[in-house]
């Protein structure tokens, strides 16, 4: 049984026109409507039929329209239109358990409302600059090549002119893995340089980046893990030059033109010559800061002309080839292209530091 039925929903008069009688007689359905309760599926039904149904209240007060004043059909359609939708509300909120329904028309999707966005993720600034400092050596034909995290003792050291008991050895403090003192956790991506070198494919022309590992106190200059780009060219006739020319396009490319560069005599095992090189100081601009220790120039990266035992280790011809390599950190180049203070919030993993960067690539 429908509570709350109008008795006059079959009493309408034939002579309402006038839009008063209506609006009074819609404002007391509406009311009736309102209060109407449906407990059970077939008092919900009872009232679908008695309301809007085909011989129900809303066919019925629709008749009404051709009573109605021409000049008051816009007004009466209207009036009309929003009843049915109110009685078609009514009989979901029933249907449903007073749940309105989402899918009828009054209730549909608010259009206006603004949208719930999912939170997009940004790109680590490590792998920003990884990416950017690919890119740049890719367009100077150099093709990445990737290595294990885990190696042996000899493609880490000993291939690299760092025989057992080397004192050079100590540079890189190093995590042993301790069921086999042969493995470690590579210090450097040199050691992809070596496997690639065995392959035998010259002339060879690659970059390495990766993560390497140092058993290193953590402070906001150090860690334990870091991300290195190496690089390796072996061709016949490769000298000097072409070196100190690959990496000056590398840092007007990555700093652009404005920044100075120099090279510094220095030592490796498995490069002879061996150079450092420093640009001009990102921060200063070479006029002397904190960052730059008031000396205008920051170290970037390692690199040399690689030492002929190294190539010979490897099964090349070292008078017939020659080659260089080079090595840089990428949490280094950016700290200094972002102006990071402390590296140890690259592997904090927190997002308010995170989402600061837009990707470049
Ligand atoms: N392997 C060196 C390091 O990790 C960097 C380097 C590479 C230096 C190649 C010279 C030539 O510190």
């Amino acid at each position: 049984m429908v509570y709350g039925l109008s008795t006059m929903v079959y009493g309408l008069s034939p002579y309402l026109c006038a839009m008063e009688q209506l609006l009074a007689q819609i404002d007391q359905y509406k009311k009736e409507i309102k209060e109407s309760i449906a407990n059970t599926k077939e008092e919900v039904e009872e009232f679908r039929i008695k309301y809007l149904g085909s011989k129900g209240l809303v066919k019925t007060i629709m008749g009404e329209m051709k009573n109605v004043a021409v000049a008051q059909k816009k007004e009466a359609g209207q009036l009309l239109n929003d009843f049915k939708i109110f009685v078609e509300e009514r009989f979901d909120e029933l249907k449903g358990g007073s749940q309105p329904n989402a899918t009828t028309k009054a209730a549909a999707i608010d259009l206006s409302l603004p949208g719930t966005s999912e939170a997009m993720g940004t790109r680590h600034p490590i792998s920003i600059v990884q990416n950017k400092i690919i890119s740049i050596f890719s367009r100077l034909g150099f093709a990445v090549a990737e290595g294990p995290e885990i190696e042996d003792d000899w493609h880490n050291f000993s291939a690299l002119n760092l025989p057992e008991n080397h004192p050079a050895r100590d540079m890189q403090d190093t995590f042993y893995i301790s069921t086999n003192p042969d493995w470690l956790l590579r210090t450097h991506t040199s050691s992809v340089q070596i496997r690639e070198m065995q392959k035998g494919r010259l002339p060879l022309r690659i970059i390495c980046p990766g993560r390497v590992y140092r058993n290193e106190t953590i402070s906001a200059r150090a860690h334990c893990f870091f991300n290195q780009v190496e690089g390796l060219y072996i061709a016949e006739n490769v000298s000097f030059a072409d070196l100190k020319q690959t990496l000056y396009f590398f840092v007007q490319e990555m700093f652009g033109t404005a920044v100075k560069v120099r090279f510094r005599p220095s030592y490796f095992p498995f490069t002879e010559p061996s150079a450092e090189m420093d640009i001009s100081c990102l921060i200063c601009g070479g006029t002397g800061c904190n960052v730059c220790k008031k000396t205008g120039w920051v170290e970037i990266l390692g690199c040399g002309m690689v030492h002929p035992k190294v190539l010979e280790n490897c099964g090349i011809d070292s008078n017939k080839y020659t080659g260089f390599a080079f090595g840089m950190g990428i949490e280094r180049i950016t700290m200094l292209s972002y102006q990071v203070k402390d590296l140890r919030l690259f592997s904090e993993n927190d997002t308010r530091f995170l989402n600061q960067f837009v990707s470049v690539t």
